[in-house]
Parts: structure tokens; sequence; C-alpha cells
């Protein structure tokens, strides 16, 4: 009988980068071209197979990226396993406030926290500002998982929590 661990995981990323879009494709295998902005936070569970013996509980929280929720988003990174940090491929500025998330999280986080770096919106490669290379050289060099996604089709997005899961101690 496979041993179940529960992940508290955080979504964080400038508003309009596809955050709530990545979670519903991830938990429902649904898109929606005219998703609302989500209002403080919103909350869903997903399980997902480690291994044969091992099954993650992820917890996901999908926090609001408008300015005016910033002051709200320690509470769900504490005590947070994973974050996932989201930005946009075709707008450079959600690049640089993904950065400014990662070295929040890397100074208030517990320093265990798993951090994914996902350039999201990859379908949208005609209107590309931010090259692969630029966002997987920053994500090595700053120790964190990357993967770029495209909510819309669907890629990467189930890799990219798979992997998540996998990267998470087990105490
Ligand atoms: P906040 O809740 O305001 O923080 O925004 P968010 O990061 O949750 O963004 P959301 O998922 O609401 O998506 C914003 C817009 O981008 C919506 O119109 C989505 O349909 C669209 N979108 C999200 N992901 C993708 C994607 O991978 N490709 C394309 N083409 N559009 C996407
Ligand atoms: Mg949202």
């Amino acid at each position: 009988k496979p041993k179940h661990f529960t992940f508290k995981v955080v979504l964080l990323g400038e508003s309009a980068v596809g955050k709530s879009s990545i979670v519903t494709r991830f938990a429902r295998d649904q898109f929606d071209q005219h998703k609302e902005s989500t209002i403080g936070a919103s909350f869903m569970t997903k399980e997902v197979p480690i291994d044969e013996n091992n099954i993650a509980n992820l917890h996901i929280w999908d926090t609001a990226g408008q300015e005016r929720y910033k002051s709200l988003a320690p509470m769900y990174y504490r005590n947070a396993a994973a974050a996932v940090v989201v930005y946009d491929i075709t707008q450079t500025e959600s690049f640089a406030k993904a950065k400014s998330w990662v070295q929040e999280l890397q100074r208030q986080a517990e320093p265990s926290i798993v951090i994914v770096l996902a350039g999201n919106k990859t379908d949208l490669a005609s209107r590309r500002t931010v090259s692969k290379e630029e966002g997987s050289a920053y994500a090595e060099n700053a120790g964190l998982l990357f993967f770029e996604t495209s909510a819309q089709s669907g890629e990467n997005i189930e890799d990219l929590f798979v992997k998540l899961a996998l990267k998470i101690p087990r105490s």
C-alpha cells in the first residue's frame, strides 16, 4: 500500500502570467482563454505518484499576482515545501518580477524549499521576449528547477509538478 505525503506548494508571479491557468491545466486538464484574475488566493489539491511506494498529495495555493495582494504572499509561502515562480515569456518585466520573488523566497521561506521557475506561454513563441537560455541560465545560477510551459497546450505542465514532487525531501 503506497505511502502518502502531503506537501504545501505555492504559485507566485506577476498578474496575468498564467498561474491559475497552470494549476487548472494540471488539476483539471482544462484551459480558459478568459480566466479571471485571482482575488486573494485559491486552493486546489492533486495527487502525484512519486514511485511505486509513494504518492505526493499536493496542497496547491495559487496566489493573486496583483500588487494590492502582495502583503498576503508570506502567509502562503510560509512552511511551503515548494514554490512555482511563474513569468510570461512574452513579458520581460514579468521575468524581472519572478527574480524578485525568488530572492524573497531565498531570504524568507524555509531554507529547504524547492523552487521551480516556469516561463509560461510557449505557444506564443512569435511574441517571445525572454529567451529560453536567459531563463535557464538564471535558474541554474540560483539553484532552481526550470521549465518552459504552456497552460494552453499543456506543454510541460504535468512534468513540472512531477519533478517538483520528486525533488521535495521526504523526511
Ligand atoms: P492573477 O490571478 O491576476 O495573478 O493572474 P494569473 O497569473 O493567475 O493568470 P491567469 O491564469 O489568470 O491567466 C492570464 C491570462 O493569460 C488569461 O487570459 C489566460 O487565458 C492566459 N494564459 C494563461 N496561460 C497561458 C498560456 O500558456 N498561453 C496563452 N496563450 N495564454 C495563457
Ligand atoms: Mg490567478
